[in-house]
């Protein structure tokens, strides 16, 4: 993105901010559908990647569904204009009182994660898919990992059959789901674990209206070309897909809106001790977790012209944690300048807290030509109107 954009929404809208350039979340989604084309796809969208309302509107307008994992995002979903039948239903340890609305709503399929779920619908009608999990290593971090049999999500092939054997007449299983797991960039672990549900979906003679095989298509963070390997996808795991002849469904949320996203952010202070330099930002991991949570790598670029260095680009928050990136060469930035940390349009804003009491940031999106204020920033009162009594005056 043209650095002018950087600065004129900086000075607009104040920082930190979260742009997302439109252009880009267009590219991506035909490059998905671009490799699935010889199937019989869909996509929805894993709105815990992001789940700015307009962002979702403008992703439905290219035919993609949408995966809610809350009744917050199922109702998301709806405000941005996705219809019931377009809604998948994710999750694990649904509450009674999410189940009750989800069952009411009638979305295209409940994931169902375990066999201790399925009672939980009691003689409610609801159509279904089991959710495997297969044990398969994505070969990915550890705490985006979810198909491996210490994971928490779904259920064993053993589990899953004996779900099937003595499922209620209420529920109608029409397919089943998989996710293995998160940034992924290898197309192995995909490939082992569609095998094994395709040899138990023959082993049980099960017919399905569909299979779900989940998200975790990897992006390029890093910039030196590792990401999901979308050639060998085309080649190898689309073809195998196809021999299951049933429509595939594909839950992608970090490929379609993470490299549309930029955190911009302020220099506030260059701190030099006899160790070290430290690029301090006002922002902070409550803005974007990622680097302190996983220690995600994020490319972050100073907007300005000068010599290099190296340092540590910290955040505002008390917290050693704090850090975006450690021993980093980059421009030596003057307080005031931008700072931009890139492909942060997927579980960035959607992962904000409010630690330190920190306000979250605005979220404006780029079309080409205008910036559009999609979501306001976050004020003081915002937060003290939920600690107030209901008697009490306003502030
Ligand atoms: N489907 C299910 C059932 C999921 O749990 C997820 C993500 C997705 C689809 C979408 O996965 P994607 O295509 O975005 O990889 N906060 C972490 C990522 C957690 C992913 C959780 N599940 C991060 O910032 O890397």
């Amino acid at each position: 993105m043209n650095r002018e954009i950087f600065f004129r929404a900086a000075s607009e809208y104040g920082t930190p901010l979260y742009l997302y350039d439109l252009g880009e979340i267009e590219r991506r989604i035909k490059r998905a559908k671009d490799t699935l084309k010889s199937l019989d796809f869909k996509i929805f969208f894993a709105m815990k990647a992001n789940s700015n309302p307009y962002l979702l509107k403008f992703i439905h307008a290219y035919g993609i569904g949408a995966d809610a994992v809350s009744v917050n995002e199922y109702k998301m979903a709806l405000f941005a204009g996705f219809n019931t039948g377009e809604i998948i239903v994710n999750g694990n340890g649904k509450s009674l009182e999410d189940l009750e609305f989800y069952i009411a709503q009638n979305p295209l399929c409940i994931n169902v994660d375990s066999k201790e779920e399925i009672a939980k619908f009691g003689n409610k009608n609801a159509k279904i898919a089991l959710r495997i999990n297969p044990d398969v290593n994505p070969q990915t971090h550890p705490h985006i990992s979810t198909g491996l049999k210490e994971n928490k999500f779904g259920m064993d092939f053993e589990t899953a059959k004996e779900v099937i054997k003595t499922l209620p007449s209420n529920l109608k299983m029409v397919g089943l789901h998989c996710h293995i797991g998160s940034q992924i960039t290898k197309i192995d672990p995909f490939i082992e674990a569609f095998s094994s549900i395709e040899k138990f979906v023959r082993s049980q003679g099960i017919k399905l209206e569909f299979l779900n095989v989940g998200g975790g298509w990897g992006i390029d963070y890093k910039k030196d070309g590792t990401e999901m390997d979308l050639d060998g996808y085309r080649k190898i795991v689309v073809p195998f897909l196809s021999t299951l002849d049933m429509p595939i469904y594909f839950e992608l949320g970090r490929f379609i809106t993470a490299s549309a996203g930029y955190l911009v952010s302020k220099v506030t202070e260059v701190k030099r001790n006899s160790y070290k330099n430290f690029v301090i930002l006002d922002a902070s991991m409550a803005d974007l977790i990622r680097p302190a949570l996983y220690d995600a790598y994020h490319e972050i670029e100073i907007l300005n012209d000068g010599e290099e260095m190296i340092a540590d680009i910290g955040g505002r928050i008390c917290e050693s944690g704090d850090i975006f990136a450690r021993s980093r060469k980059i421009k030596i930035p003057n307080p005031g300048d931008l700072a931009v940390i890139h492909d942060a349009g997927s579980y960035g804003y959607s992962m904000a807290s409010n630690y330190n009491l920190s306000l979250k940031p605005a979220e404006v999106a780029f079309d080409g030509e205008k910036l559009i204020l999609i979501r306001k920033r976050e004020k003081f009162e915002d937060i003290l109107n939920l600690c107030l009594e209901d008697e009490d005056e306003n502030i």
